[in-house]
């Protein structure tokens, strides 16, 4: 892709320690949230991010946003290092990186007003609107969100969920940033509702050039918004490309269990399908097993695979990368 690498990402590790003791605290062990992470993200496009609960899709977002100090590893903002910024040239980086959370319940505080949730991160970066252009901004950001400016004064209880959301979206483009963090936007919506707010973030990309990391659960939606999806399993990106390899010819076989769970609307096209049933949950991520960490759940799995982990690669016969020694495109079918 020749648009510039805005976001980069290197062998990202986010170990959460493990301790015993109340008064005297003893390290036993690390939760391996994110462990060894490598990916880009280019100005302008969507790259999805999905994978099972507890996979570190979260934790990889916070530690991208600078909210959380990584173990190791390096992200970069345009080239410049984030995880190492401090003070301003920290504060002027995270202008360029907001986020969208899941809840749009939980994450407005009830006791302000729309405009002051809004313009909130004005507080901390007074140069990008003086107190007296505030107002303005803000009405402008409602507009361009598709609320009504004139609601500026009311409170978060008087809006729908799915409006809440575009106050929240409205609020990350507060600092016009060049990069937004989704995470699980529209989960906690209606389905009617979740095509709209999706509907509004592609308007808002193409209008201002934005680049998204969308995390979810649900596959269709990650489809539907991303140019790139990459998938997630225990704290491992397994499998990395473009949304037509990944829907319809994925390499690896978690992504396949997961494709093949995805409901099909059409009996024809059930029928058609192979539905693959993963056995049991994901192992913890303290205690990941050796080599390949999908190896326990994984009906392919020979001796190499608890020896030699994978790495995420274009393998032969594949277009794009995954992390697999066995890896074979499988063609899924898909019914519209
Ligand atoms: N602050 C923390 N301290 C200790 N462990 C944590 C912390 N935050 C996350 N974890 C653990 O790290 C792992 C990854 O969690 P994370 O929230 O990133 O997953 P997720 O993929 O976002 O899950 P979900 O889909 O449920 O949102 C989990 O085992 C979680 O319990
Ligand atoms: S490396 Fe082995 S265990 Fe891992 S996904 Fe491939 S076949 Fe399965
Ligand atoms: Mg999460």
């Amino acid at each position: 892709m020749a648009a510039e690498v805005i976001l980069e990402v290197r062998d990202l590790v986010k170990h959460f320690p493990l301790t015993t003791g109340i008064v005297f605290k003893k390290q036993i062990g690390a939760i391996k949230a994110v462990d060894g992470v490598s990916f880009d993200l280019h100005k302008g496009e969507t790259l999805g991010i999905v994978g099972e609960s507890g996979c570190g899709k979260s934790t990889l977002a916070k530690v991208l946003m600078a909210l959380e100090r990584p173990t190791s590893g390096s992200v970069k903002i345009k080239g410049r290092e984030i995880a190492h910024a401090r003070g301003g040239e920290l504060k002027a980086m995270r202008r360029n990186i907001q986020m969208v959370m899941q809840d749009p319940y939980t994450s407005l505080n009830p006791r302000m007003t729309v405009g002051d949730i809004i313009g909130e991160p004005y507080d901390i970066h007074t140069e990008v609107a003086p107190k007296g252009d505030r107002r303005k901004r803000v009405q402008e950001l409602l507009e361009l969100v598709g609320l009504n400016p004139d609601h500026i004064n009311r409170y978060p209880h008087q809006f729908s969920g799915g409006q809440r959301q575009r106050i929240g979206i409205a609020r990350g483009l507060a600092l016009q940033p060049e990069i937004i963090v989704c995470d699980e936007p529209v989960s906690a919506l209606d389905v009617s509702i979740q095509a709209q707010v999706i509907n509004l973030l592609e308007k808002l990309q193409n209008e201002l050039g934005l680049a998204y990391i969308f995390i979810a659960h649900d596959l269709s939606v990650v489809r539907h918004i991303s140019d790139r999806v990459g998938v997630m399993y225990l704290g491992k990106m397994v499998e990395l490309g473009k949304d037509v390899e990944i829907y319809d010819k994925p390499a690896h076989p978690y992504t396949q269990a997961l494709l093949s769970a995805v409901p099909v609307p059409d009996p024809e096209g059930r029928e058609q399908r192979e539905r693959i049933i993963l056995q049991g949950d994901p192992p913890s991520p303290a205690n990941p097993p050796s080599g390949c960490r999908f190896r326990t759940r994984c009906w392919k799995a020979q001796e190499i695979c608890a020896e030699q982990e994978p790495l995420l690669q274009i393998r032969p016969g594949t277009a794009h990368e995954s992390a697999c020694h066995f890896a074979e495109t499988h063609d899924v079918v898909h019914v519209n």
